[in-house]
């Protein structure tokens, strides 16, 4: 077992994307040194391994409070970190919402208490929410702001949405945007969920939120699921997140009344996913969009099962399983997962170079196959049972170890993992 609070940790032999075979050596949460290194206090052997800076989930709904037999700030974490994600964003569509700055506080405090990675806190886009109060007490930023409607989210008016872009322009801070339209009819199996919440529903609500955003707000569209979606919105001109359920999972891999596919966005068909993976270039960042419930719930009639997929800790495992058959490049999931979403989150990348925050996963050169018995999350389940992935032996926050073959470690609140407390307040953050 290993222990923290050693004072020089090296990462031995570690291959750098690129080719460079190097020691880490790593002090005071940071990168100090790429290349050879002398003794640490604590060392690791890193050969034979795949070494990735840590990821950064900009897309997660902890629940808890009324809703922990779901997920709890513990449970989530734990499970954010047994597969990679030393850093997560939490979703304000909780009970109650978040959209005042005294339930912001009380949800820092909350997480503060229980959590094992990094966080930040969004705050929610209601037509009644403190939209200064919740900025000032630190958010990262507005949403996701329900431009469809979702479980336990409502939609928002096309007024509140105008109004809250202006307001958020003003401050430069980020919305996030959960575009859909939703037709009446029938929910009965997945392929009507697809049908209800259609690719061109999905690119309608983009073009009207684009079309409403007079004032050059800041945008992050949310679990883009389909090529059309990542078409109508113009390079740079806001971050497109992509989940590894839209990815990976099509409808018709499920039988067609298994509400465990419930999702919104929906799952599409194999062809659209397959369309949606070769857009893979375009692909800003990838986001779990973890949202857990119970076996049980997702047993229920379709119609009556709420939307939503666990998938935090599946998620650079899924992306690593491609990595070893080489489908896709490991640069492109550090890009994708840990580097582009920090910088989008505006703090210090994980990485290999001197000054890099020191946040780090471990992966072995194997595949194996999901089970849920092995994962962390309250849900209890996996739609991805059986699919092959690869999982992190270790992983790293600020130089100390977090995660060692399925024990956990409490990241201690005291210490300052690299300049960056646990919690990662926004730009707006003032006492
Ligand atoms: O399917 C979904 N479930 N989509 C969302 O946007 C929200 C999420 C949830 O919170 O359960």
């Amino acid at each position: 077992m290993l222990e923290k609070g050693q004072e020089i940790v090296v990462l031995r032999d570690v291959l750098i994307p690129g080719g460079r075979v190097a020691d880490i050596t790593i002090s005071n949460g940071q990168v100090m040194h790429t290349g050879a290194a002398g003794k640490g206090d604590l060392e690791i052997s890193c050969r034979e391994k795949f070494v990735l800076p840590a990821g950064t989930d900009l897309h997660v709904h902890m629940r808890d409070g009324p809703q922990k037999a779901k997920e709890t700030w513990e449970s989530g974490t734990k499970s954010a970190i047994a597969g990679g994600v030393t850093v997560v964003v939490d979703q304000p569509n909780t009970i109650p919402p978040l959209t005042t700055s005294d339930l912001i506080r009380d949800r820092v405090m909350l997480a503060e208490s229980q959590a094992y990675t990094r966080f930040a806190i969004n705050g929610g886009v209601t037509s009644d929410a403190d939209l200064i109060g919740m900025w000032r007490a630190g958010i990262f930023a507005f949403g996701e702001t329900f431009a469809g409607p979702s479980s336990y989210g409502e939609a928002v008016s096309s007024s509140v949405l105008r109004y809250t872009m202006e307001q958020v322009a003003g401050w430069d801070g980020l919305m996030t945007i959960h575009a859909e339209q939703v037709t009446e009819g029938p929910d009965r199996t997945l392929a009507d969920h697809d049908h209800l919440r259609s690719v061109s529903g999905e690119v309608r609500a983009i073009q009207d939120v684009l079309t409403m955003n007079t004032h050059g707000c800041n945008l992050h569209f949310c679990h883009l699921s389909s090529a059309d979606a990542i078409r109508a919105i113009p390079g740079g001109g806001a971050s497109r997140e992509v989940t590894p359920h839209h990815l990976f999972l099509s409808y018709e891999l499920f039988d067609p009344e298994d509400a465990q596919g419930k999702v919104n966005p929906p799952l599409r068909s194999e062809k659209v996913r397959r369309e949606l993976f070769s857009c893979w270039d375009q692909i800003d960042i990838i986001g779990s969009d973890h949202a857990p419930h119970t076996r049980a719930e997702k047993g229920k009639e379709f119609e009556h099962a709420p939307s939503g997929i666990p998938g935090v800790e599946t998620m650079i495992p899924l992306l690593m399983g491609r990595v070893l058959e080489k489908k896709v490049s490991i640069a492109d999931v550090i890009a994708k997962t840990s580097f582009r979403p920090s910088e989008i989150l505006g703090i210090t990348k994980a990485g290999f170079s001197p000054g890099d925050r020191a946040d780090f996963a471990i992966y072995p050169d194997t595949l194996t196959r999901i089970s849920a018995d092995n994962l962390h999350s309250a849900a209890g389940w996996s739609p991805y049972e059986g699919m092959t992935a690869v999982f992190p032996e270790k992983t790293i926050l600020g130089g100390t170890v977090v995660f060692d073959s399925g024990e956990f470690f409490k990241p201690d609140l005291s210490e300052d993992y690299s300049g960056i407390r646990l919690w990662i307040q926004g730009r707006g953050y003032s006492l």
